[in-house]
């Protein structure tokens, strides 16, 4: 007899068929029965506890071509920008000021050696001016072991790298089949982060148009496989001027049943993977205004409030109608403060916030 998804969420263990019967419930209340049970989850292993990631977009300059993505290589509609350097240590004074434990450094791919020393020396600068005390996390995309080591040594401790999807059929349709976006490689860079000694992240697109509930359960399992420490995860939303936002317009999912899919996603990773760092991310607000309090809700513990400068806001435009390009840093974290308040989490100011999974495995 199949398992009701009440009997499911009374276990602590789960099979690959018990994550996709919790994948694919259809009615709100086995919905909210299985946020409450992820909420409860997170009170337990992380406890009710939000940390920031002050996040720094430092250029939109991408040698990559992914087709989601608006600021891929071949979009010449794009004005492209880097953040000065100034510009850089400025917004990461700001966060330090503000007491967020830490900050993430972004931007599209680069690999050459100008920007492989440019970051080497920010991050240097960054831990001088925070007396060592900001945790760093960088999500700079595909690089060689060496690049990888040389950040690491220079102050970087967190990576975000996602791998979009673990359905290796629906990732050669996500990007240009050129040798340079190959599942193999982005596989590799996250076995290299690992073994150099970051603390790991990575993430998919979720209601992709041709992702089954079961690529999405794999997805997850893919998380447990790989001990990733850290998961950032978001709907898929079209952007206009890229191949995949024409070519699946009618074809993709509402935007209602990507946010709940987007929900599912970190409810389930969450009772999966128990104690690892689960944020709420930005493409979930963009689909829906209460998406980062909905997804605290369903097991999310980090959220990344943006402080890149001002006039370059509106030129990081990976998908369309990003939220929050108008609002001042003030206003992004008066607002954050206010979500994490009203559900009643906790902000965890001053605080590196590293998951206790990490902990766990670095004590073994
Ligand atoms: N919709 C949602 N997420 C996107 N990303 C890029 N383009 C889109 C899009 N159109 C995500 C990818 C990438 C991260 C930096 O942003 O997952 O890894
Ligand atoms: Fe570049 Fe990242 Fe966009 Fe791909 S997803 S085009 S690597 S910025």
């Amino acid at each position: 007899m199949n398992k009701t998804v009440e009997g499911i969420l009374k276990q602590d263990d789960y099979t690959r068929d018990d994550l996709i019967t919790l994948m694919k419930i259809d009615n709100q209340e086995d919905l909210n029965r299985l946020f409450k049970k992820a909420y409860e989850i997170k009170a337990k292993y992380v406890g009710r506890k939000v940390y920031y990631r002050g996040l720094i977009e430092i250029s939109n300059k991408c040698i990559k071509n992914c087709k989601y993505c608006g600021i891929r290589r071949d979009n010449t509609h794009v004005e492209r920008f880097d953040m000065t350097r100034d510009e850089v240590l400025e917004a990461a004074k700001w966060i330090y000021e503000h007491n967020y434990g830490s900050l993430a450094l972004q931007s599209g791919e680069r690999q050459d050696e100008e920007f492989v020393s440019y970051i080497e020396d920010l991050l240097r600068e960054i831990k001088r001016l925070s007396n060592g005390k900001l945790g760093i996390t960088l999500s700079l995309g595909e690089q060689s072991y060496e690049t990888y080591k040389r950040w690491f040594d220079a102050g970087g401790h967190r990576y975000l790298l996602r791998i979009e999807t673990t359905n290796e059929k629906l990732f050669k349709k996500l990007h240009p089949q050129d040798n340079h976006h190959t599942y193999e490689v982005r596989k590799r860079c996250l076995e290299d982060l690992r073994d150099i000694g970051y603390q790991v992240g990575t993430g998919v697109m979720i209601g992709l148009p041709g992702q089954s509930e079961e690529d999405l359960v794999d997805d997850i399992i893919f998380y447990k496989n790989m001990k990733i420490d850290m998961i950032g995860m978001g709907p898929y939303i079209l952007h206009h001027e890229t191949p995949l936002g024409q070519e699946w317009k009618e074809k993709v999912i509402s935007e209602e049943k990507r946010v709940e899919l987007g929900l599912k996603m970190i409810a389930i990773t969450r009772l999966y993977l128990k104690n690892v760092n689960i944020a709420a991310t930005t493409a979930l607000q963009g689909l829906d205004p209460k998406g980062r309090e909905k997804g605290l809700l369903a097991g999310a513990n980090i959220l990344m409030p943006t402080a890149t400068a001002q006039q370059h806001k509106n030129k990081y435009l990976l998908y369309d109608n990003k939220p929050g390009i108008e609002d001042s840093v003030e206003q992004c974290q008066q607002s954050m403060d206010e979500k994490v308040l009203s559900i009643g989490d906790k902000i965890m100011y001053g605080e590196w916030g590293d998951s206790p999974f990490f902990k766990s495995k670095k004590s073994k």
